[in-house]
C-alpha cells in the first residue's frame, strides 16, 4: 500500500508527452461541436471503442483524425491546460510538451495560433499550480526535411517560446538520417534536440539518432536491448531514455506489461524516466504509467526514486532549478 502512495506523490518530470495526444474523447466533440467541425464518429463512446491499436500507424491514423478539432488559439490553450492541470495533480513539478506544428499548419492553421495558444498554458499553469512546462516543437519523420524546414523558419519568429526540437510520428522506414540537415542547423540556432528511435524502428536508429542528429535524450529507445554496443554507449553516457510503459503496452511493442523492459534497462545502468506518450489514447497519465508497470513488474521503491530523480535530471530545466527538486 505504501508503494503506490509513493509513486503517486513523489515529485517527478514528464518528458515524453505529445499534447495533441492528451485530447480525450470528450475534449475532442466538445471542441468538434465548438467549431462547427464534422468527426466520422457519432459519439464519445464510438470514438473512444476506435481505440484499439495494432502498431504505431493505427495510432497515428486516429490521432491526426482527432487533431482536426483544433482550430483556434483559445483550442490550443484549452487543450494544453487540461493536461497541464492533470499533471500537476500527478505530482510532475516540470513537463516538456510535444507538439506537431504540421498536423496544424496542413490543414492551414497558422504556425503562431498553435504555439502562443499553448505557451500561453504553460504560463498560466506555472502561475495557477506551480508546475514548470516548456514546449518542444517535432517535426513529422513521414514528411521531407524540406517540410521540416519550413516549419522552422516559420516557427523562427516565435523561438522564444520553444526550448528544443523533436522527431516524432511513423518511426519505420524514416530513419533520423533523413533529418541530418535540420537537426544540424536547429544545433547551431541553440535548441534541445531529442528524437523518436528505437520505439518499433531497430537499433541502427538509436545510432543514428545519436551520431547523426546529436540529440540528448532518446525518446522510447526500448529497442536499445537488442544490441548489446549500444547498451554500453547508451549507460556510459548516462544518455536519458523517455520510456513510455503503457504506450508500448497499446502500440503492442510489448503486449503484455510484465514482459516490458524497463527493469532491465534501469538495471544495466541506463537513465530511464517513465512518461504517458498519449496519455488520452493509452489509457493512463504519467502516474498510471508508474502504477501499472510497477504492479506489472515488481520493481520496488528504490527503483522508483531512481525514476523519479532520472526524470528530473533529464530535463531541460536549469540546473538550479533541478537542484530545488532533486
Ligand atoms: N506521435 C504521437 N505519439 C507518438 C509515438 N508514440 N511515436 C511516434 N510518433 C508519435
Ligand atoms: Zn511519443
Amino acid at each position: 500500500a505504501q508503494l503506490p502512495q509513493l509513486l503517486r506523490t513523489m515529485p517527478k518530470a514528464e518528458l515524453h508527452m505529445h499534447i495533441e495526444g492528451s485530447l480525450e474523447p470528450e475534449l475532442i466533440f466538445a471542441l468538434a461541436q465548438r467549431n462547427g467541425v464534422t468527426l466520422p464518429y457519432d459519439s464519445v463512446q464510438a470514438l473512444r471503442s476506435a481505440y484499439a491499436f495494432t502498431d504505431l500507424q493505427s495510432f497515428l491514423d486516429i490521432y491526426y483524425a482527432g487533431a482536426s478539432v483544433l482550430l483556434h488559439e483559445q483550442d490550443f490553450y484549452d487543450m494544453a491546460m487540461a493536461y497541464l492541470e492533470r499533471a500537476a495533480a500527478d505530482h510532475v513539478v516540470r513537463a516538456e510538451l510535444f507538439f506537431d506544428p504540421q498536423t496544424h499548419t496542413e490543414r492551414g492553421v497558422p504556425i503562431e495560433v498553435v504555439i502562443l495558444g499553448l505557451s500561453r498554458a504553460c504560463h498560466d499553469a506555472q502561475a495557477r499550480w506551480g508546475i514548470s512546462a516548456a514546449l518542444i516543437l517535432s517535426f513529422l519523420r513521414h514528411l521531407s526535411e524540406e517540410a521540416a524546414f519550413e516549419t522552422l523558419e516559420a516557427a523562427l519568429p516565435y523561438r522564444a517560446h520553444f526550448i528544443g526540437i523533436g522527431l516524432d510520428s511513423s518511426e519505420l522506414g524514416n530513419p533520423p538520417e533523413k533529418f541530418e540537415r535540420v537537426f544540424a542547423r536547429c544545433k547551431a540556432l541553440g535548441f534541445h534536440l531529442v528524437a523518436h528511435a528505437g520505439e518499433e524502428g531497430p537499433p541502427a536508429y538509436v545510432w543514428s539518432a545519436l551520431n547523426a542528429l546529436q540529440v540528448e535524450r532518446i525518446d522510447h529507445g526500448v529497442q536499445s536491448e537488442k544490441d548489446v554496443e549500444l547498451m554500453q554507449r547508451l549507460a556510459q553516457t548516462r544518455m536519458p531514455l523517455t520510456v513510455c510503459p503503457l504506450s508500448n503496452q497499446k502500440l503492442c511493442v510489448f503486449p503484455d506489461l510484465r514482459e516490458h523492459n524497463l527493469p532491465r534497462l534501469l538495471a544495466a545502468g541506463l537513465n530511464v524516466t517513465v512518461n504517458s506518450d498519449d496519455p488520452a489514447y493509452f489509457g493512463g497519465y504519467v502516474n498510471d504509467n508508474y502504477l501499472q508497470v510497477f504492479a506489472a513488474t515488481g520493481m520496488g521503491a528504490a527503483q522508483a526514486y531512481q525514476l523519479a530523480r532520472n526524470s528530473l535530471e533529464a530535463s531541460f530545466a536549469s540546473p538550479a532549478q533541478q537542484a530545488a527538486w532533486v
